[in-house]
């Protein structure tokens, strides 16, 4: 039996094979040395060049890709607000607000400030930098705290399509003073305005109601000149500015007047303008004073008196004097307008405390229409041009009183934005909400050159 010692053993093995070069290996090290060292030249060339793509982490997105050979743009050393160069791991806030205005979310309630960069994620070849994440902002809202202790607000919000509240403006009722009953207006062969072919007329939301860009017209109901339809299907423009999301306001002279005129004098032809009670009683004054030069002897006349004045016994009184007879015919013609006339759509006009006392003419409310009802969201007609007026807004068939609410709830919105499955609409945060606080923007300061932001010299 053979004897094997570890001695033996040990000089079977060439201990110096680690410390001899075969040729083998030499190429090998040489290789392993010379591919860092050539690709740290050719990084520096690059760098010389002032060329920093290949450092890059990922695609720029499309509105950054201009930045694309200009890394310090972002990735910049700041000393305070002072830029001193040379380019840095992580991108700072200051860096792209040398660009951009941005103005912070609450800034007083927030307990935290997320960087710039963590909601608008860079090198990832977005299309749309705004479109952000939810977690950006689920990582407050799903439980939101404030520097001042609870917020004002629901404070667990998820997803819109699982967990979010139903919209404020639903809970509160409209508090328009402008008397209007959609029902009645928008059965079909309603009574239209005198001097119509038909007499009967089916309305459309878009007689009352179009986009703000669209408001020049012409209306249907818009002259106390009847027009026929034929005549008014002039076409709208194609260019819709998507800022005019919601639509105009409603004005008495371009949706009632047709209908609603405001005669209010059987001697005198035609309306009182749609303006204040102390321009209708001038307007009224002034028309029965004309009358009066053109007809002297109308005075005398009794009629006056018979007219129909709502809740005065009719005697019939001989005026003593063309001054008496104005006074008379004045008073008898306004008693009639702010008492039916205008009431008839200002409810509200004849409250005690809603008089001009020093005139003695009634005090009209301010309408109070709104045209916004989400403070706090964005929404725009435009995006939902095919669906129908009356499938978001069904209460508008039905609606009897100026309070109700005909805004959707929240339950219409899911059917397409349910963020459930790739197939339905767009879900996230960023499309109804605004983050940054744009009312506090200010008077911007460009800072770069052409040549500073494209890297291509001058
Ligand atoms: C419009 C601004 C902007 C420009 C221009 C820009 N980046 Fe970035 N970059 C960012 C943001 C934002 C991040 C992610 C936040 C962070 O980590 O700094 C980032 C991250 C990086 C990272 C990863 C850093 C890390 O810690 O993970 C690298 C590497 C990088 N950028 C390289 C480049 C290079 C190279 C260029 C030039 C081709 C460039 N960037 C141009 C904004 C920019
Ligand atoms: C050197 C100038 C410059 C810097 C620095 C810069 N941007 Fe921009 N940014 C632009 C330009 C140019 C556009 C395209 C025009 C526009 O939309 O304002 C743009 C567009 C955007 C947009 C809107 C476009 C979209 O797709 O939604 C966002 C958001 C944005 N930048 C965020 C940032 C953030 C975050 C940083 C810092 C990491 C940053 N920017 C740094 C120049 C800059
Ligand atoms: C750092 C924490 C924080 C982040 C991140 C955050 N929010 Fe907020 N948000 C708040 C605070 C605090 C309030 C104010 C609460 C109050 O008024 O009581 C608020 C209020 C709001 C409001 C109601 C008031 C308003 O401004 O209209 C909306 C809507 C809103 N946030 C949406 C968002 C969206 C969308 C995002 C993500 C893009 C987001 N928030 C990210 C903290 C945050
Ligand atoms: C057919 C309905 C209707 C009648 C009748 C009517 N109005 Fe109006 N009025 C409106 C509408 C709608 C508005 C709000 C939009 C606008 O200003 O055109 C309004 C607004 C007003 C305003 C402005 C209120 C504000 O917001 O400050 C005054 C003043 C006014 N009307 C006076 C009168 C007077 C005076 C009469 C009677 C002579 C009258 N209106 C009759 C529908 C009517
Ligand atoms: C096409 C003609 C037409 C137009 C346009 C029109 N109305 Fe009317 N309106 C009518 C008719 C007809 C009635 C009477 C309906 C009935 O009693 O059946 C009426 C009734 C009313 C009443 C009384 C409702 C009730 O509950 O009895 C008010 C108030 C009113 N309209 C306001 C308005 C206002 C405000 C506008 C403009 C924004 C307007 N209308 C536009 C035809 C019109
Ligand atoms: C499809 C549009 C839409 C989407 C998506 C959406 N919201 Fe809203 N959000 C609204 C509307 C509309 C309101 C009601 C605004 C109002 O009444 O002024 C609202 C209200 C809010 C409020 C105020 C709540 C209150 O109590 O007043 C907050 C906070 C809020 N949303 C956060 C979020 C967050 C976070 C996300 C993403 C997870 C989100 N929303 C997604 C439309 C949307
Ligand atoms: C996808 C649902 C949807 C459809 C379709 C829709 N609306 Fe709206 N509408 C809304 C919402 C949500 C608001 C509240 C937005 C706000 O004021 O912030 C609103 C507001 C309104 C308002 C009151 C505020 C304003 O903008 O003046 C009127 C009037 C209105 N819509 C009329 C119409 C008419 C007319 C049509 C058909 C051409 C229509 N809507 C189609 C959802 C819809
Ligand atoms: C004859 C004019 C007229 C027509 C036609 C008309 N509206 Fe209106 N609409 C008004 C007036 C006046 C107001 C303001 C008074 C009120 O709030 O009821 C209003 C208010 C609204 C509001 C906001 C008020 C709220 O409480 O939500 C919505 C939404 C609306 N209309 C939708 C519609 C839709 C949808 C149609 C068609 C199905 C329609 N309207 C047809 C005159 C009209
Ligand atoms: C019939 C399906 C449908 C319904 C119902 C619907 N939406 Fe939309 N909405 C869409 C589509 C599709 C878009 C375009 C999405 C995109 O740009 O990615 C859109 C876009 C939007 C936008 C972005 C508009 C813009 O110009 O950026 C907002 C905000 C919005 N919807 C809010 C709402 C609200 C609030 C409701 C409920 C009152 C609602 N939507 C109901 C289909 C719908
Ligand atoms: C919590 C997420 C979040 C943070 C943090 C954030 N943003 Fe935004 N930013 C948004 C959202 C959501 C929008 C789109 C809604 C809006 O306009 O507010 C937006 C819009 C913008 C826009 C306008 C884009 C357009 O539509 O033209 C610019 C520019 C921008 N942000 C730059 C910045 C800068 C710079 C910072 C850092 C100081 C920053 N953002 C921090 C979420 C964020």
């Amino acid at each position: 039996m053979r004897k094997r010692t570890a001695k033996q053993l040990g000089t079977r093995h060439d201990l110096n094979y680690f410390k001899t070069w075969t040729r083998r290996k030499l190429a090998l090290a040489l290789l392993a040395a010379c591919v860092p060292v050539l690709f740290l030249a050719w990084l520096g060339v690059q760098g010389l060049r002032g060329d920093s793509v290949p450092y890059s982490s990922g695609k720029m997105s499309r509105a950054h890709a201009v930045l694309g050979k200009q890394c310090d743009t972002c990735h910049a050393n700041f000393v305070g607000t002072l830029r001193v160069g040379g380019f840095r791991k992580h991108a700072q806030d200051q860096a792209c607000l040398t660009c951009h205005q941005a103005p912070a979310h609450h800034a007083d309630l927030v307990t935290f400030t997320p960087t710039c960069g963590s909601c608008h994620a860079e090198h990832v070849g977005s299309v749309q930098l705004a479109r952000t994440a939810d977690q950006n902002c689920t990582q407050c809202h799903s439980d939101l705290k404030t520097t001042h202790g609870s917020p004002h607000m629901v404070n667990a919000i998820l997803s819109f399509g699982k967990q979010h509240p139903e919209f404020a403006a639903l809970k509160k009722p409209d508090l328009t003073t402008i008397a209007f009953n959609h029902s009645v207006h928008m059965k079909s062969g309603l009574l239209g305005p005198p001097g119509s072919k038909t007499r009967n007329v089916d309305l459309e939301c878009s007689d009352c109601h179009r986009p703000s860009g669209e408001q020049q017209g012409p209306w249907r109901f818009g002259s106390a000149q009847w027009q026929h339809a034929s005549a008014n299907e002039a076409p709208l423009g194609p260019m819709r500015d998507s800022r005019e999301a919601l639509m105009g306001p409603i004005s008495y002279d371009k949706h009632c007047i047709a209908c609603h005129s405001l005669p209010f004098d059987t001697k005198a032809a035609g309306s009182v303008p749609h303006e204040t009670p102390a321009v209708v009683d001038g307007f009224v004054r002034t028309a029965l004073t004309q009358y009066l030069k053109t007809n002297p002897a109308a005075w005398r006349e009794t009629e006056a008196a018979t007219r129909r004045i709502p809740g005065v016994q009719q005697v019939a009184l001989q005026a003593k004097s063309p001054d008496d007879w104005l006074k008379d015919r004045v008073a008898s013609d306004e008693t009639l307008l702010w008492g039916k006339t205008c009431k008839q759509c200002h409810a509200e006009t004849t409250s005690p405390d809603a008089h001009d006392s020093q005139l003695g003419l009634p005090k009209i409310q301010p309408a109070s229409m709104p045209t916004r009802w989400f403070s706090h969201s964005y929404f725009d007609h435009s995006a939902h041009s095919a669906v129908r007026c009356d499938s978001c807004h069904a209460a508008a068939l039905t609606s009897a009183r100026t309070s109700d609410v005909l805004i959707p709830g929240i339950d219409s919105c899911r059917s397409c934005h349910s963020g459930a499955s790739n197939s339905s609409a767009e879900s996230g945060c960023f499309l109804c909400h605004q983050y940054h606080d744009w009312q506090q923007r200010k008077p911007f300061k460009p800072v770069y050159t052409i040549p500073q932001l494209t890297g291509q010299a001058d």
